[in-house]
């Protein structure tokens, strides 16, 4: 079976810094894919790369078998890929349906809008009820809410979510990927999420890629990484797991 989307050494550089050097992962139909790795391993970059926010110096990046362009982000986004991007940037004088309404730019007319904006009501009751808030005065999870139905009003059939639960409660973070596996359920959506911790998506994910300088260092079904060990060995690039394990005591991975 061929991938949706399928990235092969892929590189990045910010000047002279290197942030992705070969990476190479791949996202099937109606996958929900955790990427995982610590601060400034790359995963914000692989994201911009697909969504063509960053140069690529090197490698290929294919949706459904096509290259995808490189820096042609309102291109991109209409071949059914969105980004959620990380720290959520609701704009914060704007309400709940305003917001929503920027992300359905790309739709030409008004009743696809309106449509749009009434499927995310459903799958975002809480969004519903503060629809004419401004969105800075909504919570944490509802502005992580609302930077995932603005994601939506595209209708995309791949969605990159950056680090949803960054500084969110747990009950929170577990609504929200809640959400994320309805979509899934509901609409065959494709879920590719980073996170810097792998204790939530050993149960969410379906497959599991630890990033660490760039470049994937581990990959496997969440089944097959369920202990957790292999994933903290790789986060943290130790060369064994178990003489280390107190290393990681408390530690994020
Ligand atoms: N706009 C930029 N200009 C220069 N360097 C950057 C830029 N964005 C990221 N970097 C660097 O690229 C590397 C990868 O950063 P990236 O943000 O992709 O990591 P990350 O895994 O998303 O980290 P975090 O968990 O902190 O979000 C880091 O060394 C970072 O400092
Ligand atoms: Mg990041």
């Amino acid at each position: 079976m061929s991938a949706m989307l399928e990235l092969s050494d892929v590189e990045v550089r910010y000047g002279r810094l290197v942030a992705l050097r070969g990476l190479s992962l791949e996202v099937h139909k109606g996958e929900v894919v955790c990427l995982i790795g610590p601060n400034g391993a790359g995963k914000s970059t692989a994201m911009a790369a697909i969504a063509g926010g960053v140069p690529r110096v090197a490698g290929s990046i294919r949706l459904n078998g096509q290259e995808l362009p490189a820096r042609k982000p309102e291109q991109i986004a209409r071949l059914g890929l969105s980004l959620v991007p990380e720290g959520r940037h609701v704009f914060g004088t704007l309400t709940v349906e305003e917001n929503l309404r920027v992300g359905g730019f790309l739709r030409g007319n008004a009743r696809e809008s309106a449509a749009a904006l009434e499927r995310v009501a459903g799958y975002f009751p809480r969004l519903k009820e503060r629809w004419t808030s401004p969105a800075g005065r909504l919570s944490g999870g509802e502005q992580q809410m609302l930077s995932i139905g603005r994601a939506l009003m595209t209708n995309p059939r791949l969605v990159m979510v950056d680090e949803p639960s960054l500084g969110l409660a747990p009950l929170i973070v577990d609504a929200v990927y809640e959400i994320l596996l309805e979509l899934r359920e509901r609409e065959g959506l494709t879920l590719l999420i980073n996170e810097q911790s792998s204790h939530r998506i050993l149960r969410f994910a379906d497959r599991i890629y630890v990033i660490r300088n760039g470049t994937i260092q581990l990959h496997g079904t969440a089944e097959a990484l369920r202990d957790g060990e292999a994933i903290k060995a790789a986060y943290f690039g130790f060369k064994g797991t178990g003489a280390n394990a107190n290393v990681v005591e408390g530690a994020k991975a």
